[in-house]
């Protein structure tokens, strides 16, 4: 038995409010660990599933890990590839904090890392995406790029890949907080209308030019104004308790924005600075201590990084 090597591939916010399957961003924590060696048994073995409460199945063909990593071996066209992996999930899943790509983006960082190589990250994209499209139902990769690559990420395509990174302003914190209600991503994409009004596309698309303009000029106060879904966020916020009390208290706090995270039900807010953080995931979470629903309160920086062996 070769010896195993950690992948760490961390959560991340997609949408951002205005980029819908277009914005992405990673987090510093949490994040999904999947220990893997190689084994004499082609393909892929999934030998153990740790912290998913036995809701995670182990066959590689279901399993967004599993599934990404056979995309990439049938890729390599070796047919006596195998591996093992141990996938240890550090994130609620079901929850839009990308937790399904961050076990695609690991499956895929742990068989291109030990055969040492053979693709640059930005060339894994496609095999994640597959493995991301078991628990969605649809190829996006606004979860699978900034996971697998870091920083805060655009995606222009997926098919073919066309992912820009952008410049990230220094001090940036993000604050999530996950209310335990079930979102699943196949559901709060079919709540959505399939047509958008002209005027509103008009107004999206002017927020998305302008949120990616001001992050390329470090200037927050741009990006606060341009953080305003006014396509989707209006049709999926009645499937999270409290969300717009909770995102007027979180702009009253001080933070940049509020939004739904991904498909959600995790309300996200980006913040200039780790105190304004503080203050503002304080006054979300109390929201819903208020309300008796329990949560789960996460504070971070951007992961510049991305998936990393550990
Ligand atoms: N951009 C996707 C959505 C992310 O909002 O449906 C889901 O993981």
């Amino acid at each position: 038995m070769s010896a195993g090597i950690k992948i760490f591939a961390p959560a991340s916010l997609s949408n951002l409010g205005c980029g819908f399957d277009t914005l992405g961003l990673a987090l510093d924590a949490p994040g999904d660990e999947l220990i893997a060696r190689f084994s004499d048994t082609p393909g892929i073995r999934i030998t153990g599933i740790f912290g998913a409460k036995g809701k995670l199945p182990l066959d590689p063909t279901l399993n967004t890990a599993g599934r990404s990593a056979l995309a990439l071996l049938d890729h390599l066209g070796d047919p006596k590839l195998g591996f093992e992996f141990e996938l240890h999930k550090k994130m609620p899943f079901g929850s839009g904090l990308g937790s399904s790509a961050a076990s695609a983006v690991a499956g895929v960082m742990a068989v291109n890392e030990l055969l040492r190589r053979p693709l640059e990250k930005m060339d894994l994209i496609p095999f994640a995406l597959e493995g991301e499209k078991i628990a969605s139902g649809d190829l996006h990769a606004d979860n699978i790029a900034p996971s697998l690559l870091g920083g805060v990420v655009l995606v222009r395509s997926h098919d073919p890949v066309d992912v820009l990174r952008l410049p990230c302003p220094p001090g940036l914190h993000v604050v999530a907080v996950y209310p335990y209600v079930e979102v699943l991503t196949k559901d709060a994409r079919a709540v959505l209308k399939d047509t958008v009004p002209l005027k509103s596309m008009v107004k999206q698309a002017a927020n998305l030019a302008s949120f990616v303009v001001g992050f390329y000029r470090t200037d927050l106060d741009l990006i606060s104004r341009s953080m305003k879904d006014i396509v989707v966020e209006p049709q999926r916020a009645h499937l999270i308790p409290h969300f717009y009390e909770i995102q007027e208290s979180a702009l009253a706090a001080g933070a940049i924005g509020c939004s739904i995270s991904g498909a959600g039900p995790t309300i996200f807010a980006l913040c200039g600075n780790s105190f304004i953080a503080e203050e503002v995931g304080e006054r979300m979470a109390k929201i819903y201590s208020d309300n008796r629903i329990e949560y789960d309160l996460f504070y971070s920086g951007v992961n510049q990084d991305g998936a990393v062996k550990c």
